[in-house]
């Protein structure tokens, strides 16, 4: 069955010594402690091989937020997923809101970067969702249907099992304003079914799909308790423990 994930998306937050601090005070948190949950932190480049290294040991596993499109070569400022498996990080955020619209990152460009990330043997965090311009005209069903379509129905069903998706509402990142749970839920089951068209049940019942979008320690429970969110990509509550720790065990 498919598994229960929380994932922290750092952004472009904490200088590599907080990052550190961060990643050890999740650590020490979560220690001798059960958690119903797969943990992960989604880390800045460069934070990543030392995160990776403090969390040894322990049940957290670590995300780039970004990966390039090309496998090497002349790109300056690039980072390619295979460094980012070089580093022992497992994962892989892709196709984030705020890459989509501020870095210009297309349906075409992210079907690249999930390739790329797969040969790695890196897991996608695949992110998608509409703005509130969509969802207000009634569009989001079909925007979410499309970027899934576009940038992941060419994987073979064995490598879609290996996605875990994000389903973020644009207009509820950052913002303070979260999807109801209702409203989770009924796009969860949308897009659940939209993959067992395409890969069949079992494939899309064992696909992880989170919620991302000011998700935090008093709503993560409701949100979580739906039966076709599977946890949480969380922004802000994951910068710091005592935010982030009462959303891990929202599970339990
Ligand atoms: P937020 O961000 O929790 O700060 O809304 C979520 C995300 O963008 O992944």
């Amino acid at each position: 069955m498919r598994k229960n994930i929380v994932a922290g998306n750092w952004k472009m937050n904490k200088t590599l010594q907080e990052g550190i601090e961060l990643a050890k005070s999740v650590k020490d948190a979560l220690a001798g402690k059960k958690v119903n949950c797969e943990v992960i932190v989604g880390t800045p480049f460069i934070h990543l091989a030392s995160v990776v290294e403090e969390v040894k040991g322990s049940i957290i596993g670590v995300a780039a937020e970004n990966a390039a499109d090309k496998a090497s070569g002349a790109y300056t400022g690039e980072v390619s997923a295979a460094m980012v498996a070089s580093t022992g990080a497992k994962y892989v955020i892709l196709g984030h809101s705020e890459r989509r619209a501020y870095y210009g990152e297309t349906s075409e460009i992210l079907k690249n970067k999930v390739l790329l990330a797969l040969e790695n043997k890196l897991t996608p965090i695949f992110c998608i969702g509409e703005v509130l311009e969509e969802r207000e005209s009634g569009k989001h069903f079909d925007v979410v249907k499309k970027q899934i379509e576009e940038s992941l129905f060419n994987l073979s069903a064995e490598d879609f099992g290996k996605i875990v998706l994000a389903y973020e509402p644009v207009w509820a990142i950052g913002t303070g304003k979260t999807a109801t749970a209702a409203q989770a839920q009924e796009m969860h089951a949308f897009i659940r079914k939209t993959l067992a068209e395409k890969y069949g049940k079992e494939i899309a019942d064992n696909t992880s799909i989170l919620y991302g979008g000011s998700c935090n320690a008093s709503n993560a429970k409701e949100l979580f308790s739906n039966p076709d969110v599977d946890g949480g990509l969380i922004g802000g509550a994951s910068l710091e423990a005592a935010k982030f720790m009462p959303i891990i065990e929202a599970f339990n």
